[in-house]
């Protein structure tokens, strides 16, 4: 039995869609019934679907996970391939690689693809998927820019080397024009902290006590009101990369806390032309599209992540992302891949000497629901997709909308095709857990699939800059990596095993 349908109910042409609320107690994982060999092969979810110019043999998608296994540098390294054809053992119709960074700015062990000197890699990388996947697998990868921030500071620290002095802060400590700047600022760290808080401006406040974040709306900033004249051929430069590194498709990062969603976003109120009106915030998005279209032609599937709902208050929602879809649709994206929430608007206030982070807040549950909220986090962005789809259709294009949300079922995923509500389903955390989970369901051994437990352990490893592993499996010392193999790769800290233990697929039986 699945658990109970979580589609959010219907109102006037969109779906309501409910703020997340948290459990009284976990939630439990749905028991579910696998489908048999002949039911798998019937199955709309391992038929072929055309994405632009390829064809994925499956309906299957793994989206980008990031696992924190590039070099300092952000080039390929031995444990990111056994990463990535680790995925590719399981066979899905399509594999993203993680967000992958365009511009040359050190960000540690994120990939990038700012520079040709990334290409060898990467086609090593693509070599790799092709090979562990039979040829089965279509790999694209997510390009991603985002804009500095900073780690949180000390009070002390902001406030003696930071803050801005201007004439309401030597107002608020009663001090004029003459009194030197270092006294203004042993008066302002000496306020209490209502009257502290009252001298600083909102944004100066969350500076101190966040961290400084620079946002797509500071445009005082040459390097923010550049934005629109430089990311397009950033972009492009990227695309063209990773084009002659070999990969199938291009996946324009334009969803969560990152620059190009908050283009997008209801809180974008530049004023020139790239901001306020949805045709504004729209603007630069489709300017990427074009800009990498005529670089790398049509041979290459490009298409984007972007947010059904960014889940925040005063942000965009369903009914901006139904008209983006279309607008996109229009330009030519060869897909549409929806996701939710992730943004830093409201996430938690990071610890002295740590930054932000934009999945501990309410839209970063959304992003990466858990069995910690009410109903669970099992198709939960099945309205958003269904909606968009809808859009897209009725304005004429076949362009396929793909959507995670805690799809861990083939009866929840094979439902939410069947239903319209997307054409290709999208699997991060059930992947991790169990890389063959696809290839076992379409072999009719659903049996031995390793759940998700949806408790976001991998989520953490995440936010602290630690290779991604999974609770199931990284203590699993008895069985090799993959067959054959001899050795099991270990983490830097030597605790845990980087990749899940290979599956005895029907070829070794
Ligand atoms: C460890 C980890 C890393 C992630 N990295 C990315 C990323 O690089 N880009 C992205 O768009 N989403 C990223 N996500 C979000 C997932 O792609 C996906 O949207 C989310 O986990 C919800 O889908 P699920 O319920 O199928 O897991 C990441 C998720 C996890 C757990
Ligand atoms: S660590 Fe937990 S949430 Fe992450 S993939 Fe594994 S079981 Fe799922």
């Amino acid at each position: 039995m699945a658990g109970p349908d979580p589609t959010p109910r219907q109102a006037d042409d969109l779906p309501f869609v409910p703020p997340l609320r948290r459990a009284p107690a976990p939630i439990s994982i749905p028991r579910t019934r696998w489908p048999d060999a002949r039911e798998a092969r019937d199955a709309r979810l391992f038929s072929p679907v055309r994405i632009g110019p390829i064809t994925a043999r499956r309906r299957t998608w793994v989206p980008a996970m990031v696992p924190w296994r590039a070099s300092e540098h952000g080039e390929v390294t031995g444990a990111l391939l056994d990463w990535y054809g680790r995925f590719a053992a399981g066979r899905p119709g399509v594999l993203v690689v993680e967000a992958t960074g365009i511009r040359d700015v050190p960000s540690g062990p994120l990939l990038r693809i700012d520079d040709d000197a990334a290409i060898e890699g990467l086609g090593r990388l693509v070599r790799e998927v092709r090979e562990r996947s039979a040829g089965e697998t279509r790999l694209f990868i997510q390009l991603i820019d985002f804009l500095p921030i900073h780690r949180r500071p000390t009070r002390e620290r902001f406030l003696a080397r930071y803050l801005e002095l201007t004439a309401a802060h030597r107002a608020a400590v009663g001090l004029g024009d003459g009194a030197p700047g270092d006294a203004v600022r042993s008066a302002l760290a000496a306020l209490p902290e209502e009257e502290l808080r009252r001298a600083l401006t909102r944004r100066e406040w969350e500076d101190m006590e966040w961290g400084k974040r620079v946002r797509v709306t500071d445009v005082h900033l040459d390097e923010v009101r550049s934005l629109p004249a430089i990311l397009p051929e950033r972009f492009a430069a990227a695309a063209e990369r990773a084009q002659r590194a070999g990969f199938d498709g291009i996946e324009l990062h334009f969803a969560h806390a990152y620059t190009m969603a908050s283009f997008l976003s209801r809180t974008n109120t530049r004023g020139d032309g790239y901001g306020s009106t949805l045709e504004g915030r729209v603007r630069l998005p489709l300017e990427v599209l074009d800009t990498v279209r005529s670089r790398v032609g049509d041979g290459l599937a490009v298409g984007c992540r972007f947010l059904g709902d960014e889940a925040i208050e005063g942000g965009s929602d369903l009914s901006d992302a139904v008209w983006f879809a279309e607008r996109f649709a229009r330009a030519g994206m060869d897909f549409l891949s929806v996701s939710r929430g992730g943004k830093f608007d409201d996430a938690a206030q990071p610890k002295v000497g740590e930054a932000a982070y934009p999945y501990t807040g309410p839209s970063g549950l959304a992003c990466m629901p858990t069995v910690r909220i009410e109903r669970g986090p099992f198709g939960l962005n099945l309205g958003l997709s269904r909606a968009i789809r809808a859009r897209v259709r009725a304005a004429g294009f076949e362009t396929p909308v793909i959507g995670c949300g805690g799809i861990s079922t083939f009866e929840l995923a094979e439902a939410a095709l069947a239903r319209g509500e997307r054409d290709i389903v999208a699997s991060a955390r059930q992947s991790l857990a169990d890389p063959d989970w696809f290839r076992k369901l379409e072999l009719g051994r659903g049996d031995e699939i390793r759940r998700c437990k949806f408790t976001n352990y991998c989520e953490a490893l995440d936010q602290r800059h630690l290779e991604v592993t999974c609770q199931l499996w990284d203590r699993d010392f008895e069985r090799p990596d993959c067959r054959p193999a001899a050795c099991i790769q270990r983490t830097a800290d030597g605790k845990r095993r980087r990749t899940a233990p290979a599956w005895p697929g029907p070829e070794e039986r």
